[in-house]
């Protein structure tokens, strides 16, 4: 195969939004973290972010990271899990595309973003914030930690968190109570306005190499 020609690019050359742009139209595609969290007077949250992965199994991990906005503004949601300690996250399946989409716009934070998507508060099990009815996969989350890094406009904000308590739609588990993931439907991020979405035919496997002979 030859190699491709590649441009190479210093990203302390350029301003804050090129290099989002850049990065988010590198790192594809991003698993969409739809987070229910609450404010300190009991108002309800909802908000896509798909800087967002699993960490490690022992205790259960996940990180999203929500990036101080151009106007040097933290989100409604990293005040209500730095003040509250808990959330939900939620995977977001192509049926929820355009709830979530609505989710993301910049509301104040007294507005109930449940009612603005039109989506179901049902009540979690092990933490205070609501889950989402209508998705089929739900996670309940107690902070451990939130690490800064950079300063000013567009800087991350690393949301770690312990899943203290799953929900998984029955139609989604095997025999073994294993997760069709190939089945959820889920969709992801890439660059700019652009998604794509996880379908059976889209699917495809490979078998782990034998480990190396001595
Ligand atoms: C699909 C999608 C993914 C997004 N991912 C992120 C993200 O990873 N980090 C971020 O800061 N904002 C992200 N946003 C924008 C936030 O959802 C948006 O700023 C939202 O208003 C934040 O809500 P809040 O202030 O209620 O927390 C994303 C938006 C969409 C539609």
């Amino acid at each position: 195969m030859t190699p491709p020609a590649l441009r190479g690019i210093d990203p302390a050359t350029m301003p804050p939004a090129e290099v989002y742009a850049l990065l988010t139209g590198c790192v594809v595609p991003r698993p969409i973290a739809f987070v229910s969290s609450l404010s300190t007077s009991g108002v309800a949250n909802l908000a896509p972010f798909s800087f967002f992965n699993a960490g490690g199994a022992h205790p259960p991990s996940v990180v999203f990271m929500p990036v101080t906005s151009g106007a040097g503004r933290d989100k409604d949601t990293l005040h209500n899990v730095r003040e509250t300690g808990e959330y939900v996250v939620h995977i977001v399946p192509w049926s929820l595309r355009e709830p979530m989409n609505l989710a993301s716009a910049e509301y104040a934070p007294d507005v109930d973003e449940f009612e603005r998507a039109g989506l179901t508060k049902a009540p979690s099990t092990r933490v205070k914030p609501w889950r989402v009815a209508e998705c089929p996969i739900a996670l309940e989350c107690r902070l451990f930690r939130i690490v800064d890094h950079g300063e000013g406009p567009y800087h991350a904000n690393y949301v770690i968190g312990e899943v203290v308590y799953f929900h998984v739609a029955e139609s989604l588990l095997n025999e073994k109570g294993r997760v069709n993931a190939a089945s959820i439907d889920a969709i992801a991020r890439l660059g700019g306005p652009h998604y794509t979405r996880v379908t059976p035919d889209s699917v495809f496997t490979l078998a782990r190499p034998a480990p190396p002979s001595a």
